[in-house]
């Protein structure tokens, strides 16, 4: 696996991987990396003839009192695990690369970055879409690989991408859990072991309140249940507990379509995201 940080070298060796005319699969991460993203690098290897991953901690998703400085950062651990999946490039670039002097074009979100995670975290879908489409530019796959656990994220990529025209599928990985349910998270490792099993309540919580949906239970009243668990497990403040259309997101009370289910709330100083696919009968 090459590792490459200058764009002239990423662009040669690109060109390298598509001699033979085979695709190639994108793996965007911040590192970190955990069995989630390896899940990821597996569904790209499935996709296409070669997978290119990328690290970049991109300072324009982070809010002023987020965690950009102590966000993990183990790269020579992250690329022996790319290797061994068989990655054929790591594209690491640094910040003055992906935003070189002078950078004036950040691309926005659209509306639905305002809303859900987007509340609570001003900016933060900007600076998502701003990276994804530089690192798109630069690698320009043919298929580039989420997880659903930011599944928000995942919906404003999906609308980018087509927006942008560069005829790039995206594809949508289920999340991946431990064994106590936390769907996996780099930020987990934030988490003492006390706040570790109260944040058990947020997977059950989204599980029983999906399950109860899908029985035809009142879906407000659900989702107060749900917001009221949390509570009670500790989470201050709950952000949102909300049954979004699977697709576009827009906000659903009845169960009438391909719903998802979703919730953030903050336990300690780690906030949590988490959701589930709910479907009508
Ligand atoms: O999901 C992430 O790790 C990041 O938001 C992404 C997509 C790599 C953009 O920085």
């Amino acid at each position: 696996m090459q590792i490459i940080r200058d764009l002239a070298l990423l662009e040669q060796a690109l060109a390298d991987l598509r001699a033979d005319g085979g695709t190639i699969a994108f793996v965007p991460t911040m590192g970190a990396l955990h069995p989630g993203h390896l899940a990821l690098v597996a569904e790209a290897r499935r996709r296409a003839s070669h997978v290119v991953a990328s690290i970049f901690v991109n300072p324009t998703q982070f809010g002023e009192n987020e965690d950009l400085s102590t966000y993990p950062r183990r790269e020579n651990a992250d690329a022996a695990l790319l290797e061994q999946e068989g990655c054929a490039i790591l594209w690491a670039p640094e910040a003055d690369v992906m935003y070189p002097d002078g950078f004036e074009t950040p691309v926005a979100a659209g509306p639905l970055g305002a809303e859900l995670d987007g509340a609570a975290r001003p900016g933060h879908f900007d600076g998502v879409a701003t990276v994804v489409a530089r690192l798109f530019d630069q690698v320009r796959p043919d298929f580039a690989v989420f997880g659903e656990k930011d599944y928000q994220q995942l919906a404003i990529i999906r609308a980018l991408a087509q927006r942008l025209g560069l005829g790039i599928e995206i594809v949508g990985v289920p999340t991946q859990r431990d064994a106590d349910g936390h769907a996996l998270s780099s930020r987990h490792a934030y988490l003492s072991e006390d706040e570790r099993r109260d944040a058990r309540a947020l997977p059950r919580a989204l599980g029983e309140a999906a399950q109860a949906i899908q029985l035809g239970q009142p879906v407000d009243e659900t989702l107060a249940r749900a917001r009221a668990r949390l509570e009670a497990a500790g989470f201050d403040p709950v952000d949102y507990v909300e049954l979004r259309d699977a697709e576009t997101l827009a906000p659903l009370s009845t169960l009438d379509r391909p719903a998802r289910l979703l919730a953030a709330a903050r336990m300690g100083r780690t906030r949590l995201i988490d959701n589930l696919p709910v479907l009508p009968a």
